[in-house]
This record gives C-alpha cells, sequence and structure tokens, in this order.
C-alpha cells in the first residue's frame, strides 16, 4: 500500500537501518524499483524530482503512474510515494496532487525564508498526514538542475528547521549528487554525529550513488535513515542498454522493439536496487 513517510522512517531510526529512496523517471524505472522492492519483501520509497516530474508529464500523472502500476503489479509492501528536491511550488502543487511525502528544499533560499516556507509546508502537508523532509546545509552537484555548494549543515540551523515539525532532514556533510570526483575526500561524520546529538528525528543521506559501503553504514549507525539513490540506477540502465545495442542484439529478430530495448536496463534497475537494499540492511516487511 501507499503509506506516509513519517512511522516507516522513525521506525528505521530506532532500529538503526536504513530504506532506499528511489528516483523514478518512467514506467519502466517505477515497475523496476517495485519488484525489487517486492522481491525482498522491503518498504520503499520512490520518489520524483521536479525536473523527472515534468519529463513525466505532471506531480498528478507521477502519482497516479505508481499507485496503478502498484496495484497492476499486486504490490504488498509498504511504499511512499515521495517529491524530492521541491521547491516551494512544487511541494505545494505535490501535495495537492496526492503524493505521500514531499521534500520542500529550500537551501539557495536566505535561511530565515527556507525555515519560513518550510513551516508553511510542513503546516499544509500535516493537514494531510503528509510527510516532510527540510534540507539544511546543500548536497554538493547538480542534479536535475538543483545545483549545491556542498555547504555543511550548520546544527544551530538543523535544530530550527527540526522545530518546525519537520519529519526527516536531509544535511550537507560533504555529500554529493552525481559521481563522486576521484579527490572527495569523505562524509563528515563529525558533523552527523552533532546533528544526531542535537536533533531527535530521521536523518537523509542524498547523493548515496558511489559512496563506499563502509561509509554509509557508518552513517546509518549514527542515524541516517534513509538513503537516496540515483546515479547509480540511471548509471546500470544505461550500461546494460549499451551492452545490449554494442552486442547487435537491437538488430537480431526484433530486437529493436522497445519492450525487447528497454528489458536489459530496466533489469539491471531491479538488479542494483535489490543489491543496494541488501547492503543497506533494509528490514523486511513483516
Ligand atoms: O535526491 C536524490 C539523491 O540525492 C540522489 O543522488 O544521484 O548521487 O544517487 P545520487
Ligand atoms: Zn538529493
Amino acid at each position: 500500500p501507499l503509506v506516509h513517510g513519517t512511522e516507516l522512517f522513525e521506525a528505521a531510526r530506532k532500529g538503526h537501518y536504513c530504506i532506499g529512496a528511489f528516483n523514478t523517471n518512467n514506467l519502466e524505472w517505477t515497475r523496476a524499483i517495485l519488484k525489487g522492492a517486492q522481491e525482498l519483501n522491503v518498504p520503499v520509497l520512490i520518489q520524483t524530482s521536479m525536473g523527472a516530474a515534468k519529463y513525466m508529464g505532471g506531480y498528478e500523472l507521477c502519482q497516479q503512474l505508481v499507485q496503478a502500476t502498484m496495484k497492476s503489479m499486486n504490490i504488498t509492501v509498504p511504499v511512499v510515494m515521495h517529491l524530492d528536491h521541491g521547491n516551494y511550488e512544487a511541494a505545494k502543487a505535490a501535495i495537492a496532487a496526492g503524493y505521500n511525502s514531499v521534500m520542500f528544499d529550500g537551501h539557495d533560499l536566505p535561511f530565515e525564508e527556507n525555515l519560513e516556507k518550510t513551516q508553511e509546508i510542513v503546516k499544509l502537508a500535516h493537514a494531510k498526514g503528509i510527510s516532510v523532509e527540510a534540507e539544511v546545509g546543500s548536497i554538493g552537484g547538480e542534479e536535475d538542475g538543483v545545483i549545491g555548494e556542498g555547504e555543511l549543515a550548520d546544527v544551530e540551523e538543523a535544530k530550527k528547521l527540526a522545530a518546525t515539525g519537520i519529519d526527516f532532514l536531509a544535511a550537507g556533510i560533504g555529500n554529493i549528487h552525481g559521481k563522486y570526483p576521484a579527490n572527495w575526500t569523505g562524509l563528515h561524520f563529525d558533523r552527523l554525529q552533532e546533528l544526531a546529538d542535537a536533533i531527535d528525528l530521521p536523518l537523509v543521506l542524498h547523493g548515496g550513488s558511489g559512496i563506499p559501503q563502509e561509509q554509509v553504514e557508518k552513517a546509518i549507525s549514527m542515524g541516517i535513515s534513509k538513503l537516496n539513490i540515483n546515479t547509480e540506477c540511471q548509471l546500470a540502465f544505461a550500461k546494460a542498454t549499451r551492452e545490449y545495442i554494442e552486442a547487435g542484439k537491437d538488430q537480431e529478430g526484433k530486437g529493436y522493439d522497445p519492450r525487447k530495448l528497454l528489458a536489459p536496463g530496466t533489469q539491471a534497475i531491479t538488479d542494483t536496487f535489490k543489491e543496494i537494499c541488501g547492503w543497506m540492511g533494509t528490514r523486511p516487511v513483516k
């Protein structure tokens, strides 16, 4: 079933495990993620960036696509439909469209404005039981046009955001969207510890693709309950599709049929999902 995020992520925090938040881009991506979650019997968060929602035809279509796909696949695990890195307008639109959870990302606003708008989104969302993620500091790199300087989260600002009643908090701790550069120095665990000590909320690690497994495991043990993954699935999809084409399989029989052409990439997303959930330690649903 579709569920709100609050209880799932609170349970993950208390149990020191993590739930994956995977970005979707289309029907194949959605099916691939749901298939992996159902096969592992784990909860999952499916999210759309503003760019992906625009590409797919809007928030209502995204929400309905996930809902209808779950029904057609007989999905029984808990699924949270979430807006990833939304601005103020996007958060309101996703709430109206029936998303279960929204991220209001105000990192590019002056902090007081980020705080004020987060508060407003919390009010709108919580009136409908919808969970809210906010962002403190910023995530380096770029994701779908959202650019961050990689500023470390300020603990006092994090406390103020937590006091708005948000359900989980994304923090800049040296994490980066997209591929990590060769000279990346790793996550800032000291800052993560300070945040975890100061705030009584599940914390979110963005830029999950490419962080070494030991660092992710350590971060989870310190209070990270939601791990965002996008690039890893894109790389896996692209690689499997390229291999299919380079092997000339699109030329054999009716291998150019999109249902065949997209199949290896789609399976690669499911495989990537299962691999990541495996080492992330997501608990199966009872
Ligand atoms: O918001 C989405 C994530 O932070 C994904 O980051 O593409 O580096 O995995 P990633
Ligand atoms: Zn992110």
